[in-house]
C-alpha cells in the first residue's frame, strides 16, 4: 500500500478529496490513517460561499453548490497550517482562484510549509468571461506555468472533465511542469424544482453516479508522463482498485466521507486485499 509519490513518501493509496473532510482537523483516526489529505480549496481572500440550498442529494450522488466557501489564504497560514502540522499525514493545499494572480499569490504566500499542492482550475476565469481554467489547455498551462515559478514542491494539477478533453488540458498542464494530475472534480448537473417549475440548485455532481465516466477520464490520461491520483464516486476497495487499473497511482475519496466519515478506513482496508491478491498472483 506504501508508496512514494513526488518525492514524498505515502503510507497508503488512499487519500482524502478535497472539500469533504475540512482541513482534517476532525476524526483524526481517519486523517492520519490515510496516506496525504487534500484541504479544502483556498482563495487569496476569504469566501462566504453561496446561499442554501447548497447540496442536494440525486438517486447515485449528490449535487453541491458550496461555492469555496473558505477562510483566506491568510488566516489559513496564521492559523490552520499550524495545526495540520501536527497531523500524521502529508498535506497537499487545494488552491483556488478566480484570476491568475490569485493562484501565484496563494502558492506564494503558503511557500514551503506544506508537502504540496493541488490546483483546482475547475474555477471560472473572471478576466476570460468566467471560462473554467481547466476547460482551456492554454490558460491551463499559464495557470499551471505560474505557480511552478513560486514553488519547488510537488504541483497536481485538478482537472474538470465538463466540456473539455481531459488529455489535452493533463498534457498541457504536464508542459507547464505540473508533477502529477487529479481527476476528476464534479461533473455539471442541475436538480428541478418541480412545484416552482424551475431549478432548485446547479453545481457538481459526485458520488458513485460518476464513477463510470471518472475511471474513463482517469485510462484517458493514464499515458501522460506524471503519476495520477483518480477519484470520483469511490465507496469501497474494489471502486479504489479499479482506479488503479485504469492508470492510477493513488485515489482520493470523496462524497463516501459525508456519509460514513470512516469509510476511508474501511476503502483501506479492502484494497489491500486487492493488492496482496495482485502480488500473490504477480508471483
Ligand atoms: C461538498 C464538496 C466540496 C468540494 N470542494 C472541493 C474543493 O474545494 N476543491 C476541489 O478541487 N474539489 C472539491 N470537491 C470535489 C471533490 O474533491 C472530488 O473531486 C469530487 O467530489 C469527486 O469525488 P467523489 O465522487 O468521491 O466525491 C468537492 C466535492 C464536494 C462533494
Amino acid at each position: 500500500m506504501k508508496i512514494k509519490l513526488f518525492g514524498t513518501h505515502l503510507k497508503n493509496r488512499v487519500l482524502l478529496a478535497s472539500g469533504v473532510f475540512g482541513f482534517g482537523l476532525k476524526f483524526k483516526r481517519v486523517t492520519n490513517s490515510v496516506g496525504a489529505i487534500f484541504t479544502k480549496g483556498i482563495t487569496a481572500q476569504p469566501r462566504k460561499g453561496n446561499p442554501p440550498p447548497r447540496i442536494y442529494e440525486t438517486s447515485s450522488g449528490m449535487i453541491n453548490w458550496v461555492g469555496l466557501e473558505n477562510p483566506g489564504v491568510e488566516y489559513f497560514c496564521t492559523n490552520i497550517i499550524p495545526q495540520l502540522k501536527k497531523l500524521k499525514t502529508r498535506i497537499f493545499v487545494n488552491i483556488a482562484g478566480f484570476t491568475m494572480d490569485e493562484y501565484e499569490h496563494s502558492v506564494e504566500r503558503i511557500g514551503d510549509t506544506v508537502d504540496g499542492f493541488e490546483l483546482n482550475i475547475s474555477c471560472p476565469n473572471v478576466k476570460e468571461g468566467g471560462i473554467a481554467f481547466g476547460q482551456n489547455a492554454k490558460m491551463a498551462s499559464m495557470v499551471v506555468a505560474r505557480a511552478r515559478k513560486k514553488t519547488r514542491l510537488p504541483l497536481i494539477v485538478k482537472l474538470t472533465p465538463n466540456f473539455c478533453d481531459p488529455l489535452v488540458i493533463a498534457k498541457a498542464c504536464v508542459e507547464a511542469g505540473a508533477d502529477g494530475i487529479s481527476l476528476i472534480n464534479t461533473v455539471y448537473a442541475t436538480a428541478y424544482d418541480i412545484k416552482k417549475r424551475k431549478p432548485l440548485i446547479t453545481g457538481g455532481l459526485s458520488g458513485p453516479a460518476i464513477k463510470p465516466f471518472a475511471l474513463y477520464c482517469v485510462n484517458r490520461v493514464r499515458n501522460v508522463g506524471v503519476p495520477i491520483i483518480g477519484m470520483g464516486g469511490i465507496v469501497s476497495g474494489q471502486d479504489a482498485y479499479e482506479f488503479l487499473l485504469a492508470g492510477a497511482s493513488a485515489v482520493a475519496v470523496g462524497s463516501v466521507v459525508l456519509r460514513d466519515p470512516y469509510a476511508p478506513l474501511r476503502i483501506i482496508k479492502e484494497l489491500k486485499k486487492f493488492i496482496y491478491q495482485e502480488t500473490k498472483h504477480a508471483r
